[in-house]
């Protein structure tokens, strides 16, 4: 057994089951890269603040570098007892260099050193899920532009409702995605506040050149209030809530192609390569990557409730608890990376069933309120067209026939509105080339959408 950092003050040694159940190495070994650039950067405040000579700072350092090779080598053994990552680090360190490592903590505390490594960890891992989103979103674009001509039936309460366009359905992803990316942007910016300083909760009396420190490790801001500082996981809450919703987008889309592939819709087919085959029956191709991906986001919305749940009855300032935020902000962010692993290359490689979708858009009345607008259009208040058309719809369906095959005598039976032209609002192409406006389905909007999505992925920072 290691001798406590705080072995002062106590007289019997900690149980060795209170030892192992408060111990975090074996998870929070994750934050190692941060906190030896951390260490290394408050060597140097360290120095500039007399509490190190020059060469004690550069024994330090160079200590710190040989830990880091020895941690990512395997070569460094991690030990439960001292508890976390910081102690194992601080630890191997005095290993090396003797006491000049017992002065490395001087005026700082686990508490503003666990905020600042796990702030570095999400301002480094946004930037790293901004990265796969902006590549799934080259996809969807590329899918988009490729099937532009494909008309699908748009759908609400999973009922046929409107033609679209197949890639305006697609490009819905695209801006769900996009609002994403601008999330975790803002997770970013509340995340880069500098804690370190902040000691265990009253700051740091060594006068540290915070601005300078901050510079260092890439803050471009420092925390205004040590209470604060040491006890908030807002920035934390945040990332996770971002990786909620990008998760649930995922979720919708993966929905979707698990009913497109199904063989009553039979929309898609998605590639050998993205699927799975089942034990017992010969026949099956089934979507487990899509439905995985759907699956998963109960464990990220599951560390949100953790996170949030965990910060609700904490009294100010640090509190164990809050080491429990690492594992959290772990799931979330290997959740995430691991559905945007596997989801460009399964939209990339799925089939299109451009005819299927085509003959969906035939049955169903889709262009009913196209009639509608016609009747609209020639002075029949909205409330009454909608009326006329549904009587139409009622005996088309009675007559087992689709609306487009009314000759324009049978519709004269229900309003003498119509005229000549009136079969021509019936098609799906007619129908969607009318939805040309901001947002809207007609090929000229799709396009110009896809071109500014094109654009913003190229200028845009998120
Ligand atoms: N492993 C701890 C955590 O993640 C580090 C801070 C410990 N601080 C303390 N006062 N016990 O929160």
């Amino acid at each position: 057994m290691k001798k406590k950092p705080w072995s002062g003050r106590f007289r019997a040694p900690m149980a060795e089951t209170a030892e192992l159940f408060s111990s975090s190495i074996n998870y929070d070994v994750r934050l190692y890269k941060h906190d030896i650039v951390q260490n290394i950067a408050y060597a140097g405040a360290l120095l500039k603040a007399k509490v190190l000579t020059a060469q004690e700072c550069a024994k330090i350092i160079k200590a710190l570098e040989e830990i880091l090779k020895g941690i990512e080598k395997g070569t460094l053994k991690l030990k439960p007892e001292l508890e976390d990552i910081h102690m194992n680090i601080e630890a191997a360190l005095i290993d090396k260099v003797g006491d000049i490592g017992k002065k490395l903590h001087s005026g700082r505390s686990r508490n503003d050193q666990v905020a600042t490594d796990a702030r570095l960890l999400v301002k480094y891992e946004t930037t790293e899920i901004i990265f796969l989103i902006k590549k799934l979103q080259t996809v969807i674009l590329n899918l988009a532009d490729e099937h532009l001509k494909v008309i699908m039936p748009g759908y609400t309460h999973l009922q046929r409702a409107q033609p679209v366009l197949f890639s305006h359905h697609l490009m819905a992803y695209f801006e769900m995605l996009q609002r994403d990316k601008e999330r975790l942007l803002s997770c970013q910016n509340e995340a880069d506040v500098m804690p370190l300083g902040s000691g265990a909760l009253a700051g740091n009396s060594f006068g540290l050149n915070l601005d300078l420190l901050a510079k260092e490790l890439g803050f471009s801001k420092i925390s205004k209030n040590s209470i604060d500082a040491v006890s908030d996981r807002d920035f934390a809450i945040d990332f996770v809530f971002a990786c909620s919703m990008l998760m649930m987008h995922l979720s919708r889309f993966s929905e979707e192609l698990v009913i497109w592939s199904s063989f009553e819709f039979n929309f898609i087919e998605l590639s050998d390569k993205y699927t799975t085959g089942s034990s017992i029956m010969p026949q099956k191709k089934n979507p487990d990557l899509a439905e995985l991906s759907r699956g998963k986001t109960g464990r990220v919305y599951g560390s949100l409730i953790g996170l949030l749940t965990m910060m609700k009855g904490l009294p100010l300032a640090y509190n164990r608890d809050l080491q429990e935020d690492k594992e959290a902000l772990f799931n979330a962010m290997d959740t995430v990376k691991g559905v945007l692993s596997v989801y460009p290359e399964m939209l990339e490689s799925m089939k299109v069933n451009a005819e299927i979708m085509a003959a969906a858009v035939k049955k169903g009345f889709l262009t009913a309120t196209d009639l509608a607008y016609y009747l609209v259009r020639r002075g029949v208040p909205f409330r009454e067209a909608h009326e006329i058309v549904g009587k139409i719809v009622a005996y088309c369906e009675e007559s087992n026939m689709q609306l487009e095959y009314m000759s324009l005598k049978q519709l004269k039976g229900f309003s003498e509105h119509f005229e000549y032209d009136s079969t021509r609002v019936l098609s799906a192409e007619s129908s969607i080339a009318s939805r040309d406006l901001q947002g809207g389905t007609s090929p000229k909007r799709v396009r110009e959408a896809i071109k500014n999505g094109r654009k913003n992925l190229l200028h845009d920072k998120a």
